[in-house]
């Protein structure tokens, strides 16, 4: 039989994502519904190592699921990576009485919660919470709803200033190696043409592309690319070089940087924080350990890390023959 858990730690890791507050919320809530001690660490990781945390209740988590951030702060712990500082963080949550992790964050912090479980006996569940929705073990990940719609609606600001100039704008997205953001939000803001890692069309598409919309009577593009696509040039360098091939565009760049990782979380990702993490809390009473919690198929699941973290989660490639035949 499973050891009963009377107190459960939470933290949040890697880059914010709007959603995190929810989250926390949540754990806090069903904690304090299951009569179960909540202790938030500050800073993820390297809060768990240094003992920097506070002692949660209900009450501690009032008015924050609307607030974008995250009151218990994210950090990417480099101390975590190392073998003495997990020793410390494992010495930690013994000496304070914590018995098992929610694990707020991206792949980073889910690999950190592998590594940690196999060498600890110390149960801990990985919500999935990052912008980027690059897990294979959930269809959505908290915070990827809120930055899309932070993202179009900037687009579609820029579309605004774009045409009253005739300019072609290449407005770059984050994502880290994923396009889901760029794809996305380049079908919802009606871009001319998407860049995203998954498929490298080659540059001279890009031009052929640009030469059509101009030819079709278009007078301002906008190219959307995701930073970490591969067409071997960074978002300055492919203005510069459509400039040079194609002179008649007037080119702009601009770089939407991490104002997507903040604002108010959107409906979806308060209610998915709201039910991955009630999941996680009662996975955890139940004796579950070492798996993330997902939404697949609009039902929440519990997937090993192993099959949550794998390669090549899938993007919709679809969304760009759609964006071909919609940018015409
Ligand atoms: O993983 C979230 C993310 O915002 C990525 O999209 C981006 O590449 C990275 O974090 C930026 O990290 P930092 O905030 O450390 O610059």
């Amino acid at each position: 039989m499973a050891k009963e858990i009377r107190t459960i730690g939470v933290m949040t890791s890697g880059g914010d994502a709007p959603g995190m507050n929810a989250a926390i919320r949540a754990v806090a809530r069903a904690c304090a519904y299951y009569n179960v001690k909540c202790i938030g660490f500050y800073r993820g990781y390297q809060g768990m190592i240094e003992g920097d945390y506070t002692v949660m209740n209900a009450r501690s988590v009032r008015n924050i699921i609307s607030r974008g951030g995250t009151i218990l702060k994210s950090a990417r712990s480099v101390d975590f990576k190392t073998p003495e500082g997990r020793k410390k963080a494992a010495d930690q949550l013994k000496e304070i009485g914590v018995e098992a992790m929610v694990l707020i964050g991206g792949d980073g912090t889910f690999r950190g919660g592998q590594i940690f479980s196999e060498e600890y006996d110390i149960p801990v569940i990985g919500v999935p919470g990052t912008i980027d929705n690059d897990i294979a073990g959930t269809n959505y990940t908290i915070g990827y709803d809120t930055a899309l719609n932070t993202v179009i609606s900037a687009i579609d600001k820029i579309r605004d200033t774009a045409s009253s100039h005739n300019r072609l704008f290449f407005v770059e997205v984050m994502g880290r190696d994923a396009g889901f953001i760029a794809l996305n939000s380049g079908v919802g803001a009606g871009a001319e043409e998407i860049l995203i890692p998954e498929e490298d069309l080659g540059l001279d598409r890009l031009l052929e592309s640009l030469k059509r919309s101009k030819r079709s009577g278009k007078s301002s593009s906008i190219v959307v690319v995701s930073e970490g696509d591969k067409t071997g040039k960074n978002v300055y360098e492919l203005a510069d070089y459509v400039t040079e091939n194609l002179p008649d565009y007037e080119v702009r760049v601009t770089v939407l940087g991490h104002m997507q990782r903040g604002g108010s979380p959107s409906c979806f990702d308060r209610t998915l924080a709201s039910r991955l993490c009630v999941k996680a809390v009662e996975l955890l009473l139940d004796g579950e350990k070492n798996v993330m919690v997902g939404i697949i198929n609009n039902e929440i699941t519990a997937t090993s890390f192993d099959d949550g973290l794998r390669e090549g989660h899938e993007i919709n490639k679809e969304l760009l023959r759609i964006s071909d035949i919609l940018s015409t």
